[in-house]
């Protein structure tokens, strides 16, 4: 049996640039991943079987569309291999802007390339997580990196490691919307520097058009901003999840503390990785 850890994917800047003529955004992101997510547990079988168990298992069934199934199908049409029985264990919210379901194809991936004997950094996995998604890539290499492209041409940053406090306001947004909402103004490219520089200074360019379709967010990055010892907080990806930053542990417990008095608000005290 093998065990992946699928946490969840931060953008921590993300600068949308221009729109494609695939539909697609150019764009510039710092990835982060921080300790906490789902979990991928691969074990041979007779025949191929997937379970979901954990808070968010009753937000996915039903999907026949899942991005772990379909990285199993993909690897396996890649590399080959034989039937298995998959479980994910769903912690993280779905659509919500921290790659949950990218985490769980490139957590299945990587799964599926110990049991096979493919290198994680093979070409040809990462051509199978790209394939899968803008965000599989990063989150098949797990560490902090510079996203270019789609967010799929990645370059390794120097990572930092500090208390993070997730919260979403229990809002599904779709990507593809949020990023048709985008105005089409380039406000510019990541800052230079090391990452607490493009942390402090960057920006996300999607929180405008997330939060014109699910205004919950303001109330989120209102509370967050409003709490003692944050450096910085902001959405992370297409939304609605936002992320502060502290440099220490105690103020983000004080702050999800607060944030745990909200109905309907899903939390999580973690660091980022
Ligand atoms: O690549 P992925 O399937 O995760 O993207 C979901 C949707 O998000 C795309 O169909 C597209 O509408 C939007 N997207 C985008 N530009 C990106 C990444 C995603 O417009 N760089």
């Amino acid at each position: 049996m093998i065990v992946e850890r699928a946490p969840a994917k931060l953008n921590l800047a993300l600068h949308v640039r221009a729109r494609r003529d695939d539909g697609y955004h150019e764009l510039e992101t710092l990835f982060a991943f921080v300790r906490d997510g789902d979990t991928v547990t691969l074990a041979d079988a007779a025949v191929d079987a997937f379970a979901i168990t954990g808070p968010f298992a009753t937000k996915l069934s039903g999907e026949g569309d899942n991005l772990v199934t379909r990285a199993r199908d993909a690897f396996r049409a890649a590399f080959g291999g034989g039937p298995c029985a998959i479980t994910l264990d769903k912690h993280l919210p779905v659509a919500s802007g921290i790659g949950g379901g990218s985490a769980d194809a490139a957590a299945t991936l990587r799964a599926l390339a110990r049991r096979h004997g493919v290198a994680t950094d093979d070409p040809a996995l990462m051509a199978v997580a790209d394939r899968l998604g803008s965000d599989v890539p990063a989150c098949l290499a797990g560490v902090t990196l510079i996203g270019r492209g789609r967010g799929e041409r990645l370059t390794p940053v120097a990572g930092l490691t500090m208390p993070v406090l997730l919260v979403n306001p229990g809002v599904a947004v779709s990507t593809a919307q949020v990023f048709a909402g985008w105005d089409r103004i380039d406000r510019g490219p990541l800052p230079d520097g090391d990452a607490m520089t493009i942390v402090r200074t960057g920006r996300n360019d999607l929180e405008p058009p997330a939060r014109a379709l699910a205004p919950a967010i303001d109330a989120v990055l209102e509370l967050l901003g409003a709490q003692s010892g944050v450096r910085v907080a902001r959405m992370s990806g297409s939304g609605a999840t936002c992320f502060a930053l502290f440099d220490h542990a105690a103020d983000r417990t004080a702050a999800a503390k607060v944030v745990a008095a909200r109905n309907g608000w899903w939390s999580l005290e973690t660091a980022l990785a």
